[in-house]
């Protein structure tokens, strides 16, 4: 179940999403690349207006698929050029296996009721030696430590983690990878799926 605030707050969050610019997506490719190749297949998971997707998919240039369980935030989304919105739940991507190059999660995971559900579908349907990047503030931070007590009072997860536990989490289900900082209390992990990661897996 998505979280009430993206029904009621999506225009908001809709205006916010238009502080990502090419430099944004271009540094995002980057962290992608070799997976990500032109018109290869990319999935923004917790994608909500498309924003960002939009744009990689110019900068890259692919096609990009944004999943989200709100279909409030998805709207945004449809019609942009070469994004195909999809209503969906990260712990369950109704995907078959090796469905995607690359994967990237922003400003989201730490919204997902199931994050190791997630993880395990990221690495599922991720391609082995596909890219998983995973945008995050640490939950260490002291900021961080407000805007949790923020997003608990309005309903949500906030399951913030930090780096090295996060790392952790995606080792556990076949990505290693490692977490690079950047400004402020952001990180970003960057991983590569093993090969059979995330396979035959019933018990989500
Ligand atoms: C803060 S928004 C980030 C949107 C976009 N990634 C960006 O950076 O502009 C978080 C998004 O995560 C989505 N989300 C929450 N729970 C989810 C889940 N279980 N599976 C997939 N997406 C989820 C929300 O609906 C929302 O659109």
């Amino acid at each position: 179940m998505p979280g009430l605030i993206f029904r009621w707050a999506a225009p908001l969050f809709a205006r916010a999403a238009r502080r990502w610019g090419e430099d944004d997506a271009e540094a995002f490719a980057r962290l992608l690349h070799p997976a990500l190749q032109p018109h290869g297949r990319l999935l923004d998971l917790g994608g909500g207006t498309g924003a960002l997707a939009a744009l990689l998919a110019r900068v890259v240039p692919c096609t990009v698929t944004v999943v989200d369980p709100s279909p409030h935030m998805l709207r945004y989304a449809a019609g942009l050029a070469d994004v195909e919105p999809v209503l969906g739940d990260a712990a369950a991507l109704p995907f078959t296996d090796d469905s995607f190059d690359a994967v990237l999660v922003c400003d989201a995971f730490h919204h997902f009721d199931h994050r190791e559900a997630a993880a395990r579908e990221m690495a599922r349907v991720v391609r082995p030696g596909g890219a998983v990047v995973i945008a995050e503030i640490d939950a260490s931070a002291r900021s961080t430590r407000m805007i949790s007590l923020g997003e608990r009072l309005l309903g949500e997860p906030a399951g913030f983690m930090r780096p090295a536990d996060l790392e952790r989490l995606m080792e556990a289900v076949g990505v290693p990878g490692s977490t690079q900082r950047q400004g402020g209390s952001s990180y970003v992990f960057v991983g590569e799926v093993a090969p059979l990661a995330g396979r035959g897996h019933d018990d989500r």
